[in-house]
């Protein structure tokens, strides 16, 4: 039942267990700059994104939709990041095109009116049965800016009903971008984005790229658990590119605009992933909690991690977004 597999996902997620348990930018340091010159206050968080003004470089990454509880989650995650001037993304749009009745649990453009939303719909859907027309639907579903699609191999080879036939699909995804009223983006959902695949993707019209790499969320580890299958958490949890590599190689890419994401888990790695190159950082799962909660905890959320990103700005001496993309980082140790 999808009810109960996206019940399961959430509560899964929820368990700080279910993550790959390694930060990998706890292995970076930013360079420290004793006499920064600026006056924090004064530290400009703001940047564009899809052509609207944001108030911090933050995505709130595709997460859910479908049920009443999911609802409640977008409900709260779309008041908060209008409130905070920050961008949303929605869950997998898949059985609201084919069930609309479930429509109205995605439909939170009139919470969130200014800022920029993401409709979200996994790549493999191309292959069973979905196309341009199901894409401008998902679109419109959520008057959204842009349109996500997701790639999880990993995720659809572990898990017991999984859609596991990924061909063509980069042809696929280019003509539709091709086509498409908005931008299309392409991320993982937590094994990370190769430089050599950031480069096929612009090249099929592809700019936005998010890493969504290893150091997070584990789908492995997830649906490892929901198939009982101890052996493949074991051998997948850490399969991929960890996302401090995948933001490297993407922004290495040139005409590439790199999203970090994957286990983003403070102010400080969102000001780590910008130095590395991204131009804005998404986090899924310290939302979820919050979102299940209040829109003030999700708004709190955004609050601390802009107070530590301030901070983190401060003492490198940047006092914009721009600025800080030129600071320098190393390894720690
Ligand atoms: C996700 N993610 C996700 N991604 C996507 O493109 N479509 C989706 O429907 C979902 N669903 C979903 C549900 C839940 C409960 C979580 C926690 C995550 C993946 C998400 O957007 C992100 O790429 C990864 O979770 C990695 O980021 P974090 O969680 O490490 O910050």
């Amino acid at each position: 039942m999808e009810r109960d597999r996206k019940a399961e996902h959430i509560a899964l997620a929820l368990e700080q267990k279910q993550a790959s348990g390694r930060n990998y930018f706890d292995d970076y340091v930013i360079d420290h700059c004793a006499l920064p010159e600026i006056d924090m206050d004064a530290v400009n968080l703001s940047t564009a994104f899809l052509g609207k003004q944001l108030k911090s470089p933050l995505l709130i990454s595709c997460m859910t939709g479908g049920t009443d509880s999911a609802r409640k989650i977008n409900e709260n995650l779309a008041i908060a990041a209008e409130q905070m001037g920050i961008a949303l993304g929605v869950g997998s749009q898949r059985k609201a095109l084919e069930s609309p009745e479930q429509a109205y649990t995605f439909e939170i453009r009139s919470l969130a009116p200014t800022v920029p939303i993401l409709a979200n719909l996994g790549a493999v859907q191309l292959n069973y049965g979905f196309g341009l027309e199901a894409c401008e639907e998902a679109v419109a579903m959520v008057n959204a800016d842009a349109l996500v699609f997701h790639l999880n191999p990993l995720q659809e080879a572990i898990q017991p009903e999984g859609q596991r036939n990924f061909t063509g699909l980069l042809d696929k995804m280019g003509e539709i971008a091709g086509k498409l009223s908005v931008p299309v983006i392409v991320k993982e959902v937590g094994s990370g984005i190769s430089g050599a695949l950031a480069a096929k993707l612009v090249a099929a019209g592809i700019k936005i790229i998010d890493t969504a790499g290893v150091g997070g969320t584990s789908w492995a580890r997830i649906e490892a658990a929901r198939a009982k299958a101890p052996d493949l958490d074991a051998q997948f949890v850490h399969w991929g590119i960890p996302t401090p590599d995948s933001i490297r190689q993407c922004k290495a890419t040139p005409g590439a605009s790199v999203i970090a994401s994957g286990g983003v888990r403070t102010g400080l790695d969102v000001a780590k992933a910008i130095v590395m190159g991204a131009d804005l950082a998404g986090m899924a799962s310290p939302f979820l909690a919050p979102a299940m909660d209040s829109v003030e905890a999700v708004v709190d959320t955004i609050q601390r991690t802009n107070k530590a990103l301030r901070i983190a700005m401060f003492c490198a001496g940047a006092d914009t977004i721009s600025a800080l993309q030129h600071v320098g980082i190393r390894k720690a140790g």
